[in-house]
């Protein structure tokens, strides 16, 4: 890097050397082959004096005339006619015998070389044998002469360089150059200025005599590089204001590794269901197992799976709760749900008296999924219940609008589905007015008796619950199209850095 910049520096001062005295170099492109320079050397040079108003420039078209590898050759060796007429000596020779003379040349270009020769007064031909040889004994060779004029730049007869041109001897390239004048900062070239002052200048009071720079009001303020928020994190702040502003609780969602107890089992969800597969769950090895679950409500859910109860048939199998015990990391934030819900119907079995509540949660949820566009094995869920008594589907759908309203989005459309846990359960979709179309925004439903009785919850409480995952609205309010973009190693580090605040339906 070093020399570049030294040479850079030494082109400038001398190009501003020559602008003190001259005040004006008209040609860059001549100023370059005066000082054996690359042209394009000067030009970056003449750049960066300009965008400081050191140099002004002017932008100029020429057209040059150089010599190509033929015509660098005829200068050097003479052209073909000359070498031909020496090589002929004092011989007659035949056209054959001549393109034998000139066997790496192909017969066009021999015939017009002939011809030029006869011409140029090199050659006479015999009109009957056709028989070929020198008409001078003495010749000067025009067209070597012709390039060498061309080289140095010269002007020559229009017929001698359209020959020169045919024989592709010289071409013609267009030049840009540029005229070259002080500009209004000349003066202010090779000046070190001082930008700070130092402990050094104040104690030798040389600060009087420095030469500081001006302040340049009108220059970008360096960036200041603070901590930023990931915009989930922004965005998970919104919803949980959205939730508090509703009168919800938030849950204790801190631990990652749940049992398959909490996880499916006590959400009537069996054993042989597929979703607690090793494709599809994330099975934890150390410690494998949770033993501690509450010994009265395993039975009561190994009942409820086997053989139903309050007024269900249950699944009909073998419930081992060996498999309830295997640790997974939760796929769900459900699991913590269930854990509310059993510890309300503990208080209730304790002091007779059942309170209501409102609970959310906004954690992370692991799925043995093969990441894409709008898959990731890991991600967030936002979650909310309502457990009162008497609370209908209209009660559910009433929330789930309130809830949405506050995020902006309205006109919910609904669609039946299936959970383990709840019946009836709903998709919920919302037309998002960017992408121009319904897209599915959570999933809720009404906790069965099979969850709620084996647990304990009195007769006439219901459930009303509905998850969704926080990274769906990040990616429709930051116009994230690949959710890898947004969480995981991919995430491209300007996005945290620059995203603004999040203010949902503000
Ligand atoms: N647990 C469900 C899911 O993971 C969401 C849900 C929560 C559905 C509560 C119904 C009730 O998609």
């Amino acid at each position: 890097m070093q020399p570049q910049v030294d040479v850079k520096n030494q082109v400038a001062d001398l190009i501003l050397g020559e602008l003190k005295h001259n005040a004006i170099i008209q040609s860059s492109y001549v100023w370059a082959l005066d000082h054996g320079i690359p042209h394009h050397t000067v030009i970056g040079v003449l750049k960066s004096l300009e965008a400081k108003c050191i140099a002004s420039i002017e932008q100029k078209t020429f057209i040059i005339t150089e010599l190509t590898q033929q015509g660098l050759d005829v200068l050097q060796n003479g052209s073909p006619e000359a070498l031909l007429w020496k090589q002929i000596g004092n011989r007659q020779l035949s056209p054959a015998e001549c393109s034998q003379l000139l066997s790496h040349m192909k017969e066009e270009t021999v015939k017009a070389i002939i011809s030029s020769g006869i011409k140029l007064n090199y050659f006479t031909v015999d009109k009957s044998s056709k028989a070929i040889s020198r008409k001078n004994q003495e010749i000067v060779d025009a067209i070597r002469e012709q390039c060498q004029q061309v080289s140095c730049g010269k002007q020559i007869d229009k017929k001698d360089f359209d020959y020169l041109k045919r024989r592709q001897y010289v071409v013609q390239k267009s030049i840009t150059e540029y005229l070259i004048k002080p500009g209004d900062k000349i003066s202010e070239y090779g000046i070190a200025y001082d930008t700070d002052i130092t402990e050094e200048m104040l104690r030798s009071g040389s600060w009087k005599t420095a030469n500081f720079k001006e302040y340049n009001f009108l220059a970008m303020g360096s960036k200041i590089l603070g901590g930023s928020l990931h915009p989930l994190l922004k965005i998970r702040e919104e919803i949980r204001m959205i939730f508090l502003t509703l009168g919800f609780e938030e849950m204790p969602t801190n631990q990652f590794v749940d049992s398959s107890f909490w996880n499916f089992d006590a959400l009537f969800q069996p054993q042989f269901h597929p979703a607690r597969d090793l494709h599809d769950t994330f099975f934890i090895e150390d410690p494998a197992e949770t033993h501690a679950h509450p010994a009265d409500y395993v039975l009561q859910v190994k009942d409820i799976h086997e053989k139903g109860g309050f007024g269900s048939l249950g699944y009909r199998y073998e419930w081992k709760e060996k498999e309830s015990q295997k640790n997974v990391l939760r796929t769900h934030t459900t699991a913590t749900s269930i854990r509310m819900i059993y510890a309300l119907a503990q208080e209730y079995k304790k002091t007779g008296k059942f309170t209501p509540k409102k609970y959310f949660s906004i954690d992370r949820v692991f799925r043995n999924e093969a990441t894409d566009q709008t898959h990731l094995a890991e991600f967030h869920q936002c979650e909310g219940l309502i457990v009162d008594y008497n609370l209908t589907l209209r009660d559910l759908i009433g929330t789930l609008k309130s809830y949405y309203e506050r995020q902006g989005l309205e006109n919910l459309q609904f669609k039946p589905t299936y959970n383990p846990y709840t019946e009836p359960s709903m998709e919920i979709y919302a037309f998002h007015p960017k992408l121009k179309k319904y897209v599915e925004i959570g999933n809720s439903g009404m906790f069965r008796p099979e969850v709620l009785k084996p647990a304990g919850i009195p007769d006439g409480v219901r459930v009303i619950a509905w998850g969704l995952s926080l990274e769906r609205p990040a990616m429709i309010k930051y116009e994230v199209q690949d959710i890898r973009s947004l969480i995981g190693p991919e995430v491209p580090y300007d996005f945290i850095r620059s995203n603004p605040i999040c203010r949902i339906n503000k």
